[in-house]
């Protein structure tokens, strides 16, 4: 019986809570593995916890009445995130809060004081991962803990753990492809006929976009992606800067340049790059006129895929969601297996 805090209980955070209710019998019967969230903490839902446990359904409909935690009928409550990582007595903390890619604050500081205790974690914040992976790399191996963050690109969609578990004995030269679901649905309608302003609102709508829109159209989304996946893959250590790494968005994109693409039988993507030349690792995000030939130019909407460039099979290209909330409450449900089977494994 694991113990479970969930640190950041926004879209991303129920998207899991609803997951685990769901799966809860067929996650005991397949795996022999059952969870307990004993803690839950976010800046706007308030918090509650219960080391015996708490009543995930009864804390999902509280919460979808638009009730505050810090009145929910049980447990303690309106305890702050690193009261409740340490008084949950949780063995795995999930950490869900918002992303702040020029601090990776406070959810930096939630991974570094559940990893200090011993926790393995489960994040899919891009923040902590791009900016410092070789710091919280280092801790959880010094704490023997495990720091899990496939949902931190491509959503549940495999990117780390199709590396990890199906190309382990493959040389990867470059990773390559569409990170950002806002700005690939923009391109698609654009394509369609839609204005630029008119499909951003509607990817807003679909809850694709960043609080801050800026993060997608002008490729930071993609470029702390792409950071993540140079740093975690290939050990280097770049930070997303946008004014120091080459980084264009699709804010200059015009319905004339699809057209004309089009008439030479291209399609506009925003194209993330991560390439190991030599010893030099280096990233990049730009709109690239792809043919359509190109696996990465038939993916549409709101859709994320990746290119593996690697010495044995060439090309693998994984095509899936990339965001959503089903779709990334399922990346920490996956990485909650992971977890246990390398525990039963040990
Ligand atoms: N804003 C991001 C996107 C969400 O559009 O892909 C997932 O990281």
């Amino acid at each position: 019986m694991y113990r479970l805090a969930l640190i950041g209980f926004g879209t991303v955070g129920q998207g899991f809570a609803e997951l685990l209710v769901k799966k809860e019998k067929q996650l005991k019967k397949k795996f022999g593995m059952e969870a307990r969230v004993t803690g839950i903490a976010d800046t706007l839902k308030g918090s509650v916890l219960d080391p015996e446990g708490l009543d995930l359904k009864k804390v999902l409909a509280w919460v979808a009445k638009g009730k505050t935690l810090n009145d929910f009928p049980a447990g303690v409550r309106g305890r702050d995130a690193l009261s409740t990582i340490k008084q949950s007595r949780a063995d795995i903390v999930f950490e869900a809060t918002y992303t702040d890619i020029k601090t990776a604050e406070p959810a930096v500081t939630h991974i570094k004081t559940a990893l200090a205790a011993g926790k393995h974690v489960v994040t899919t914040n891009k923040g902590p991962l791009a900016l410092h992976y070789a710091a919280l790399r280092k801790l959880a191996l010094s704490k023997k803990a495990l720091l899990m963050f496939e949902g931190t690109v491509m959503a549940g969609s495999p990117a780390f753990n199709f590396m990890n578990y199906c190309l382990p004995g493959a040389e990867i030269t470059e990773i390559k492809g569409i990170l950002n679901g806002t700005t690939n649905y923009i391109l698609t309608r654009m394509e369609e006929g839609l204005s630029y302003e008119e499909a951003l609102r509607k990817a807003q709508e679909l809850g694709y976009a960043e609080a801050v829109p800026d993060a997608d159209v002008l490729g930071w989304d993609a470029l702390a992606k792409v950071c993540i996946l140079a740093n975690a893959v290939f050990g280097a250590a770049i930070k997303p800067d946008p004014k120091k790494l080459p980084c264009t968005g699709i804010t200059k994109i015009t319905a004339a340049h699809i057209k004309k693409a089009k008439a030479q039988g291209k399609r506009y993507k925003l194209i993330g790059c991560v390439k190991r030349e030599g010893g030099k690792v280096s990233v990049s995000v730009a709109p690239q006129a792809l043919p359509l030939s190109d696996p990465l130019a038939g993916v549409m909407g709101g859709t994320n895929a990746l290119t593996y460039v690697n010495d044995c099979l060439n090309t693998v290209t994984v095509v899936g969601p990339g965001a959503g909330r089903k779709e990334t409450g399922y990346a920490m449900l996956n990485d909650l297996l992971l977890v246990h089977f390398s525990l039963i494994w040990r």
